[in-house]
């Protein structure tokens, strides 16, 4: 049967003021995964990986997607599905949505492309779902469709690809677990006009400066005045990354995802290798391992190959 090998790659929600609206897909990491189609009515999850994800497809990020797939397209396949992840879960780098967004694509591949990159969308939510309880595209639309997306809404889904200009990324990931499901949890419910008014001027100012390639624009508006308060405390030596890596150069980051890794833009890669050796000495000094990356903006989402 047909087979295709998937690189799914990693991606960052929220982008500072765009909490569960605004994304950007990443080079750097990626899962690779190998979906085969089946003759049969069923999905088959394993993983050449030592994360131990369940291996039941209805629990599983990429499982639980094709599974909805399967409802939809009433003919007798199915699909086999290897995950070799490279990107850590509860990393805040979007390893859920690469493996949702991954199944999908390669499913929509082997069944001819039946399904638009929406319906992609769509499908994947229900990866997200199993892993954090919440339905959010963030991670998977810029997985998906590349480069940087805007979830206008969910119900109904509008996602509105943004052009964004060449730009560096510098990754640090601090090997600790924050969940998503509890980075949510601990969030306030309600939210001061003031805050409110503050937020929606960065993320108007955040979209613009993509589209203008407007670099102080950009650097401007990477402010959170909302979740950043909260999920920070979470993180040890935030404050201090985020304004060591400022003062070494970089336009400015936060948060990635949910978290605990943090993500800094650069326009050059010089810049965005200071700020790598800035993240590296802090967690150092505090004696957090962690995990490194420079980056730039994948263009192209998910890529297929026909094995
Ligand atoms: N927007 C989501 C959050 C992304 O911040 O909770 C989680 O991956």
């Amino acid at each position: 049967m047909k087979q295709v090998t998937i690189h799914a790659p990693a991606t960052v929600a929220n982008l500072v003021c765009g909490f569960d609206v605004l994304g950007m897909c990443l080079n750097e990491p990626y899962d690779i995964m190998q979906v085969k189609l089946l003759d049969k009515r069923e999905v088959i999850i394993s993983s050449a990986d030592g994360y131990n994800l369940p291996s039941d497809p209805a629990l599983n990020t990429a499982g639980a997607p094709l599974l909805s797939i399967l409802e939809e397209v009433k003919e007798s396949i199915g699909f086999e599905v290897i995950i070799n992840k490279q990107i850590k879960p509860g990393s805040g780098i979007g390893s859920s949505a690469a493996s949702a967004a991954g199944s999908v694509a390669a499913a929509n591949h082997l069944l001819g492309d039946i399904f638009s990159k929406e319906d992609l969308v769509r499908f994947a939510m229900i990866g997200e779902k199993v892993a954090s309880g919440v339905k959010h595209a963030d991670n998977i639309s810029p997985c998906i469709y590349g480069g940087v997306t805007l979830i206008r809404s969910i119900f109904p889904l509008d996602i509105v690809p943004i052009p964004s200009p060449s730009l560096y990324v510098t990754v640090v990931h601090p090997q600790i677990e924050v969940r998503t499901s509890d980075a949510r949890q601990i969030l306030r419910k309600e939210v001061l006009l003031k805050d409110a008014i503050r937020q929606w001027g960065n993320i108007g100012g955040l979209v613009a400066g993509f589209i203008k390639n407007d670099y102080d624009l950009i650097g401007r508006s990477l402010e959170d005045v909302i979740i950043e308060p909260v999920r920070s405390m979470l993180i040890p030596g935030f404050d201090e990354i985020k304004q060591q890596c400022k003062s070494a150069g970089a336009m400015g980051g936060g948060i990635s995802g949910s978290g605990p890794s943090i993500f800094m833009l650069s326009r050059d890669k010089a810049t965005a290798e200071n700020v790598k050796n800035v993240m590296k000495e802090i967690y150092d000094r505090i004696g957090l391992a962690h995990h490194l990356y420079v980056t730039t903006i994948n263009h192209e989402g998910v890529k297929i190959t026909e094995d």
